[in-house]
């Protein structure tokens, strides 16, 4: 399966950039500002740290080790290093790729759509309450948002048919450095507003009062989507990745990055959602209500609005295409499809798929599956279930079948000695099951 001739990253930097490309995106810039505001605030975001630390990065790490030995997609690498029969838990992560840009792409849409009501000035000078109607407006038609949602995905299977260095590669090394620029930009801008600082606390402060497990069970879910763990996103990339790069090191950094643009979001939208008296628990629509409200408010507004949904759409469709690339990956590896069927006809699955999660904003509002609207099912079910539920079968496949000491052994064969393997052996062999399995057990059923 593995093959000579397979696409290889052009240098470790583009690596690097597209890796955190797939890493950073809806899931920091929407997502995390999100539920730190249905969450609580600074306790939220301290079990966040603490989630990613022991539980992402180590993670991480296994999920790029386990890619460059298989030298392959999900399924056949899982086969590779555990045998035959765990090519189920790659097929896993195959559907939560399909389900999870499904909506993804949705979402991503709307921000596209956002940046043409810049440019017409439909968004102009808006309150809370006017933008919240051109939001409901937009995203409960029935046809218009599955516009933007086509559209999205057309840019995503584009991108992917170039391939790796030429398409994905090179796309991250130009968008990402613009979109720290651009967010450092608007924090500066959003924490020097009157009465930002009220937010800033809110948003530091832990209130532990505040913990309970379904907070717990959010933010682990929250750092699988974030990180693109639990469904051989970053296993794929790690696929395309020469012998001789320090595994352990770019994890570090793909994390870090990572951590702090989520953290760098909240400090743009939750100080200007207390400075403007909005509520920071207002959910999903957050960013496309209440933000284009602050902007409204504020001088060159229009310019940070029109800047800040580039910035997002720029984020999602270098998520997106690692997302895809899963599917594409699998096609291409195991049926020996051209990259460019894979793409298309994945793509189109996809955004069929997309297609009720769309209409749940609008004509299917009212059909709830387990009390939520369809979009949100979606989003719940595939972050805070399969994902999470792909990171346990990761580590017990690293821990218990392929051996962390194979493991060890296939990082070190960058010819730097892995300092931590012990502590992230431990880690994965041991607490990393267990805790996974308690806090998605408890999370959800009891
Ligand atoms: N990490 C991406 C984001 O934060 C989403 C994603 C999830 C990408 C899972 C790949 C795999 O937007």
């Amino acid at each position: 399966m593995a093959d000579k001739n397979r696409e290889q990253w052009g240098s470790r930097i583009g690596f690097i950039l597209a890796a955190a490309g797939s890493a950073i995106g809806l899931g920091n810039i929407w997502r995390f500002p999100t539920v730190v505001g249905q969450s609580g605030g600074g306790a939220f975001l301290l079990v966040y740290l603490i989630i990613t630390f022991l539980v992402g990065i180590p993670l991480m790490i296994a999920e790029l080790t386990i890619g460059r030995k298989g030298q392959t997609n999900i399924v056949g690498a899982f086969k590779r290093v555990a045998g035959k029969n765990w090519g189920i838990v790659g097929a896993l992560g195959v559907a939560a790729g399909f389900i999870i840009l499904s909506f993804y792409s949705v979402i991503a849409g709307w921000g596209v759509a956002y940046i043409f009501k810049y440019i017409t000035g439909e968004l102009t000078n808006l309150g809370a309450e006017e933008v919240g109607n051109v939001f409901n407006e937009l995203t409960s038609a029935p046809i218009v948002p599955l516009f933007w949602h086509a559209i999205f995905m057309l840019i995503t299977i584009g991108i992917v048919i170039l391939g790796i260095d030429k398409g994905i590669e090179k796309a991250s090394k130009l968008l990402m450095p613009i979109l720290l620029v651009l967010l450092i930009l608007l924090a500066i801008r959003s924490v020097t507003l009157d009465g930002a600082m009220e937010g800033v606390s809110w948003y530091l402060r832990p209130n532990f009062a505040v913990i309970n497990r379904h907070i717990i069970l959010s933010a682990l879910g929250q750092a699988f989507f974030s990180f693109s763990l639990g469904m051989g996103a970053i296993l794929t990339y790690g696929s395309y990745l020469g012998k001789k790069e320090n595994i352990p090191g770019s994890a570090v950094y793909i994390a870090v990055f990572d951590i702090f643009i989520a953290v760098l979001a909240g400090f743009i939208i939750i100080p200007a959602v207390f400075a403007f008296g909005l509520e920071p628990g207002s959910g999903p629509p957050l960013i496309f209500i209440t933000l284009p409200a602050v902007f409204g408010a504020m001088p060159a507004g229009n310019i940070f609005g029109l800047l800040f949904f580039v910035l997002l759409t720029i984020a999602a469709v270098t998520s997106a295409i690692s997302l895809l690339e899963v599917v594409v990956a699998y096609f291409i590896d195991e049926l020996k499809w051209s990259r460019k069927k894979a793409s298309a006809l994945a793509g189109l699955g996809i955004f069929i798929l997309g297609i009720p999660s769309s209409l749940s904003m609008g004509v299917l509002s009212e059909n709830l599956i387990f009390g939520m609207p369809f979009l949100d099912f979606m989003d719940y079910f595939s972050s805070n279930v399969l994902l999470t539920l792909g990171g346990f079968f990761t580590a017990v496949v690293v821990g218990w079948v392929w051996k962390t000491k194979n493991a060890v052994s296939e990082i070190e064969t960058s010819g730097s000695k892995f300092l931590l393997a012990a502590p992230w052996a431990f880690l994965i062999k041991w607490i990393m099951p267990v805790v996974l399995l308690v806090i998605i057990i408890y999370g959800l059923f009891f």
